[in-house]
């Protein structure tokens, strides 16, 4: 078995969380709504209902929750700040109680020796902007800059690690074209109008970082799936082709200034010549400094000719017989591998950071005890495989855990189960699980301290 010490004495270990899954006080000191508090009320489309009014109540708890990541050994701490908390109509006035609230995590982080790591959009648009189009319209980026520029004015002297926007596709996908999140639109149309104003963001936002704030690390996220067609046949292998140029390709490569992958598309070749894009191929390219990485499952894909116009269909986990999780998602660490080398072979990403990574299981609670052995035995083998890629020479300089404690999964509600520490939603009790003890004597922190 490795050593957290393997991975070399600078190797950043943190744990990953977003604003609107953790914090609650979603309507209260001066926060604006967020699609996402409109969404789990407006659309029953959460299950069981559930909404993000209270969720991990961070908002109050905060300082025992950065505690505690310093006790279960980690180095740092990622977070999200909420937009419409900092800009209640997503412009305009500025709620000073939203700003002092995050220079507080902040302190909170640096007094305890964790370096924050700043997500600037993890999926809560304000509401307000929704109105106007959101991420549709073409005005979103003059918006999503104001407030770019206000937390790098704000917040650059104490924070120098910025991720400026949280998986692009996964929200363009699920809330523009399936509608099952946020803010629940759907069609091609929306989809790709979407993508085309948040690939210009992701750039804009490290600009004007560069510009602000002196000696600052700039990032983004890209979720990241391996793809495998599910035969050799022809039609199985351009479906495949079509949905890596989706999943994989259609952010990074824009943010490395190659333009959307059209050329093995034609359904983005379409889009490009209707909407010019590519006027906008330098506007959306951006030196990175790191580009975060967030593997969850890889997709076998079959052709299908019913689905429309990707014509690619996922031949599911559980249908093949493999490991899968409690969301279904294929445990595949040799996936996690190849698509960690996917991304390190473009020449222009300097330096990766896996920025999430984890999984949900039907945790049991046992006299007050998680005792998640599948999820240990999850972060074992996905370890192992990040040392493989980092010992054959990829620049990987961190592994962030999805994530502190269970807390609101989007669609999932309170359901899903992702945390190393067990929430209790009723009474707000955290407790340590065992994969939590794992990382605690993994990182080389004081056992069982709590
Ligand atoms: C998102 C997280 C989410 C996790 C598990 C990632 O796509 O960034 O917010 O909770 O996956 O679904």
């Amino acid at each position: 078995m490795f050593k957290a010490s393997d991975f070399g004495p600078d190797f950043l270990w943190g744990v990953a969380t977003a604003a609107p899954q953790i914090e609650g006080a979603s309507n209260t000191y001066g926060k604006g709504a967020s699609i996402w508090d409109t969404f789990a009320k407006r659309t029953g489309k959460i299950k069981k209902g559930h909404q993000l009014d209270v969720a991990c109540d961070f908002y109050h708890r905060y300082r025992e929750d950065i505690a505690l990541v310093k006790t279960l050994g980690f180095t740092v701490f990622r977070f999200s700040i909420s937009w419409s908390r900092v800009l209640p109509l997503g412009k305009g006035p500025i709620n000073e109680e939203g700003i002092r609230f995050y220079h507080n995590v902040i302190d909170e982080c640096l007094s305890q020796g964790l370096i924050p790591y700043v997500t600037l959009y993890h999926w809560d648009l304000p509401e307000a902007l929704s109105q106007l189009g959101g991420w549709t319209v073409f005005s979103i980026n003059a918006d999503f800059n104001e407030f770019v520029m206000l937390c790098a004015k704000t917040y650059g002297d104490k924070v120098k690690n910025w991720i400026i926007i949280n998986e692009p596709f996964g929200f363009t996908s699920l809330g523009y074209m399936l509608g099952v999140h946020a803010p629940g639109e759907t069609g091609l149309t929306n989809f790709l109008a979407a993508a085309q104003h948040t690939a210009i963001a992701q750039a804009d936002g490290g600009h004007i970082l560069r510009a602000e704030v002196p000696n600052a690390r700039i990032g983004t996220t890209f979720s990241c799936s391996e793809i495998i067609p599910y035969t050799s046949g022809a039609n199985d292998l351009l479906a495949a082709k079509r949905v890596d140029c989706l999943m994989n390709r259609l952010f990074i490569e824009p943010a490395l200034g190659m333009g959307f992958p059209t050329a093995d598309w034609d359904v983005l070749e379409k889009f490009a010549v209707s909407h010019s894009t590519w006027r906008h191929v330098k506007r959306m390219t951006f030196d990175f400094d790191f580009i975060g990485l967030q593997n969850y499952f890889p997709l076998v894909i079959r052709y299908n000719a019913f689905i429309p116009v990707v014509q690619a269909w996922e031949v599911k986990a559980k249908n093949r017989n493999k490991p899968h999780t409690a969301m279904g998602w294929e445990i595949n660490a040799d996936s996690f591998y190849n698509i960690i080398k996917q991304f390190a072979s473009y020449s222009k990403v300097k330096e990766i950071i896996i920025t999430e990574n984890g999984a949900a299981f039907n945790d049991k609670l046992t006299n007050g005890h998680i005792h998640d052995e599948d999820r240990i035995a999850f972060f074992k083998l996905y370890l192992a495989a990040l040392l493989k890629a980092k010992n054959e020479g990829i620049n990987i300089t961190g592994y962030m855990v999805w994530t502190l404690m269970d807390n609101f999964e989007w669609a999932e509600g309170y359901q899903a189960r992702f945390g190393i520490v067990h929430n209790d939603f009723k009474t707000q009790q955290r407790s340590i699980k065992d994969s939590g003890y794992w990382w605690q004597q993994f990182l080389g922190a004081q056992p069982r301290l709590l």
